[in-house]
């Protein structure tokens, strides 16, 4: 099984990722989390990437792949992935398409969008900034984070709608309907592998 969440910050990607991980026994790879977590360690990707996450701009594309290849790879050989905030814009998702082309077994099958309003979007994100003081859950840089959504990763929903892989989720509900919709939206596709 392979899959990817695409959605606004705040809606619920990591949540529901974590989850798909446990119920389909993939892994669960986050970008952010994993960026968060070079940053953290202070690494040299860590160190290139920490502006960039502070203002919540995207990431350089090189570092991105560079992170995310193996483990992609890796991931797709052990029984699948639910990739959670990567591709993000078109660009990565051509490039992400291409090397997927030539090789058996790597590419997406479905791709999960939350629909989520702005307000609740917000509201998520600032009970967050509350108890975890992610550094990017400022009200500039979530406003940031938005307009990059809009221009870089929304173009990514024709996109998938394109290949017939798109699944679009009322995320504007508690969590475990938020799942079991997503659930019921996967195995309507009948995935093998
Ligand atoms: P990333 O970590 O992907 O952050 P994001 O897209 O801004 O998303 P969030 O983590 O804020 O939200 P989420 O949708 O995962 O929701 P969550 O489940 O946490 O990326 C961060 C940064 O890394 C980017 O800005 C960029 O700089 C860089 N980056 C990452 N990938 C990149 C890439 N491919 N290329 C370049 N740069 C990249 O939920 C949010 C809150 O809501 C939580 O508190 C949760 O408990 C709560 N919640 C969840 N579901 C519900 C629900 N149904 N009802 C009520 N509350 C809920």
């Amino acid at each position: 099984m392979r899959l990817l969440m695409v959605a606004y910050p705040g809606a619920g990607k990591g949540t529901q990722a974590e989850m798909l991980a446990a119920h389909y026994r993939i892994a669960h790879l986050s970008s952010g989390a994993l960026l968060r977590a070079e940053v953290n360690s202070g690494t040299r990707i860590g160190k290139l990437a920490a502006d960039y996450l502070r203002r919540g701009d995207l990431v350089p594309d090189e570092l991105v792949f560079e992170m995310m290849r193996i483990r992609v790879l890796e991931a797709a050989r052990h029984g699948g992935y639910v990739l959670d905030g990567f591709p993000r814009t078109i660009h990565q998702a051509e490039a992400a398409y291409s090397v997927a082309q030539e090789i058996e077994d790597v590419e997406l099958q479905a791709v999960v969008y939350l629909k989520v309003g702005q307000n609740e979007l917000r509201q998520r994100l600032r009970a967050r900034a509350g108890h975890e003081g992610r550094t990017d859950d400022d009200d500039i840089a979530i406003a940031h984070r938005f307009e990059v959504f809009e221009t870089e990763t929304e173009p990514l929903l024709a996109f998938y709608a394109g290949r017939g892989i798109l699944l679009e989720i009322n995320g504007e509900q508690p969590v475990g309907d938020v799942f079991g919709d997503i659930i019921s939206a996967v195995d309507s596709l009948h995935i093998s592998g």
